[in-house]
């Protein structure tokens, strides 16, 4: 289904005018309102709608849509509603009446360093509301920033539409990749992505910006080319000798190849680039590889020397399949039960508070209070220790029989306390639960 100029949608509301764009999985048109506003409105293409899987597809790309409402910002696209039309749902967005910033460079050439820095920073802090969503954006670039017309004024646009959704895919398709701007991490499905894979976004796109160029692509892994030492990146500069030092050097670091070599989060970039955050911009929820002691270690312990680094970051990704998996097998670590794959009720009763505590912080943390061992001991004493009861409202029981792992849901449109899943073994969630009480 492909809508041609003309074509009505929800009996007259809109209208499409004509198609702006399709990128590798989505469909943009602009449309216009019964009073004649323009909105953009943005769906599955084709492709995707041939697809066995486009049920999920679909599921995807509504649960990107209700974490781009959450990303509300100033400098970040508006989102109206979500209609469906026959069997497809759409979201339709704010219209920015502007032009891009690759089209602003190629009509005027590169721009001077305060004006870039100027959008670098909007745009910048609408990234800061994004990480702290637990979400990345995963396409910065020229393209995909508008600026508001005579306004000066930057807005975020094409949030990852199912880009890198399709999980079963073990190759990634390059051609959805924007070259010169995607980190080495994002040509690679098992490398963990962070706010670190939007920082090298930016500060590709604000290289762009200030010398008319696109930067060198990196390379892909399975080449295994190093782009450092057989083809460095040409520092802007060499470009545009106007560019200050202090502006080459912090776009340089924040293009390294590898991820542990970038500032870790947008406020540390910015603090390289000299540029002062907002005060009202906290430091981002999605957290990187490389810990940053001040900030992270002393909540994160353990008595047990276990890492809790992977477990972080798949939840700061917001992929809380592999959370849920990893919370499990840290479960299992953490009394060294690796082996029988289980749990005696003994354990249980001796599990590390401090570990207890640590997991439990992440799982907090990071889904906003929603998913956690707490949240589910909550629920627990709110239901009088009934299992079954604890069970409907969580989620894992539905039509009176308990649910398969299969049948689990990982988003955010699950019921509260849904995840961790660990607690489904039965017989052990009241002793797990009376451990939650001691360990407070
Ligand atoms: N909210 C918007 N206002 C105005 N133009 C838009 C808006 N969203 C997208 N566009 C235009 O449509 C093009 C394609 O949309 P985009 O969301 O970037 O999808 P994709 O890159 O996946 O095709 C953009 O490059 C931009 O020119
Ligand atoms: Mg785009």
């Amino acid at each position: 289904m492909v809508w041609k100029p003309g074509h009505v949608l929800q009996d007259g509301k809109y209208i499409i005018e004509e198609k702006l764009g399709e990128g590798g999985f989505g469909i943009t048109y602009l449309a216009s309102d019964r009073s004649n506003n323009f909105v953009v409105i943005k769906t599955l293409n084709e492709k995707i709608q041939n697809r066995r899987n486009f049920a999920k597809c679909q599921q995807d790309f509504l649960n990107e849509a209700l974490r781009l409402a959450k990303c509300a910002h100033p400098h970040i696209v508006g989102i109206h509603e979500l209609i469906q039309e026959e069997s497809l749902w759409c979201m339709v967005i704010e219209y920015i009446d502007g032009i891009d910033l690759a089209t602003l460079v190629d009509n005027e050439g590169a721009l001077p360093e305060p004006e870039a820095l100027h959008y670098i920073q909007q745009i910048g802090e609408a990234l800061c509301a994004v990480h702290r969503q637990g979400f990345l954006h995963r396409d910065i670039k020229p393209l995909n920033i508008l600026l508001r017309t005579e306004q000066e004024e930057a807005v975020l646009i094409d949030f990852g539409l199912a880009r890198e959704f399709t999980p079963n895919l073990t190759q990634i398709h390059t051609e959805y990749i924007s070259k010169g701007f995607a980190p080495i991490e994002q040509y690679d499905r098992r490398s963990l992505r962070g706010a670190y894979t939007d920082v090298y976004g930016l500060a590709a796109t604000l290289y762009a910006l200030l010398t008319a160029e696109i930067p060198e692509a990196s390379p892909t892994r399975d080449r295994q080319v190093n782009r450092h030492q057989n083809d460095p990146l040409v520092p802007p500069k060499q470009f545009n000798p106007e560019i200050s030092e202090r502006v080459n050097a912090a776009i340089l670091e924040g293009m390294a190849l590898e991820p542990e070599n970038r500032p870790q989060t947008i406020p540390a970039w910015f603090n390289l680039l000299g540029i002062e955050l907002n005060s009202t911009v906290s430091e981002p929820a999605v957290v990187s590889k490389v810990s940053e002691p001040a900030v992270f270690s002393p909540q994160w312990t353990s008595a047990v020397g276990m890492d809790y680094s992977r477990l972080r970051d798949f939840l700061a990704a917001g992929n809380w399949q592999e959370a849920d998996r990893e919370t499990a097998a840290i479960m299992l670590r953490v009394y060294g039960r690796e082996k029988e794959g289980r749990f005696s009720i003994e354990d249980i009763q001796k599990f590390p508070c401090r570990d207890l505590r640590t997991i439990d912080k992440l799982w907090l943390e990071h889904s906003n209070g929603y998913f956690s061992f707490s949240v589910q001991n909550q629920v627990w004493k709110s239901v009088e220790k009934n299992y079954e009861a604890f069970g409907e409202i969580i989620g894992w029981r539905r039509g009176n029989s308990w649910i398969s792992y299969s049948e689990l849901i990982f988003n955010l449109t699950a019921p509260e306390g849904h995840l961790p899943s660990w607690g489904r073994r039965g017989r052990l969630w009241s002793a797990f639960a009376k451990r939650i009480e001691e360990c407070g």
